[in-house]
């Protein structure tokens, strides 16, 4: 899938200066650009109850607005705190469905001063549609989003 990540990047730089940082369109942008990317949130880590909360995102409503550490991919990345590519959700025993339409996800950590805090979320309704240029985008995000949350 050829993305246009340089377009996308200078996009999201506008955003990124914003002195709020606008967490709802950085979800709107990558949603609406990026055509594999079919639903896109923030979770944020709560270490007292050892739970993900939902924040800002893009896409269909869904029923995981909490999710305890441990469950499902988004739980497994709150544990190891290491970005977690999945091709095929559906081979996944540890998976929480959102959507009967999604393929694949993609899970990755976003910390600040050194402490997972938060979590970009990314569904996509293609099979295996996460590349590296998809990773190493997404990465550089997340390390530019970590210490403004
Ligand atoms: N599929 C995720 C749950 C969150 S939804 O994708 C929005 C998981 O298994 O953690």
């Amino acid at each position: 899938m050829a993305t246009d990540f340089e377009n996308v990047q200078k996009s999201l730089n506008l955003l990124l200066k914003e002195p709020q940082l606008p967490l709802q369109k950085i979800c709107d942008l990558l949603f609406n650009a990026i055509p594999h990317y079919n639903w896109v949130g923030f979770y944020f880590m709560e270490d007292d109850a050892q739970m993900l909360q939902l924040g800002p995102y893009a896409g269909a409503a869904t029923d995981h607005t909490r999710i305890p550490f441990g469950r499902g991919i988004c739980g497994q990345v709150a544990v190891s705190g290491v970005a977690f590519v999945v091709p095929d959700v559906w081979a996944e025993d540890n998976y929480l469905a959102c959507s009967l339409e999604t393929k694949a996800e993609i899970v990755l950590p976003i910390f600040k001063e050194g402490k997972l805090i938060a979590q970009l979320d990314i569904d996509s309704h293609y099979a295996n549609p996460f590349t590296d240029k998809d990773r190493a985008f997404l990465e550089n995000l997340c390390t530019d989003l970590g210490p403004r949350l």
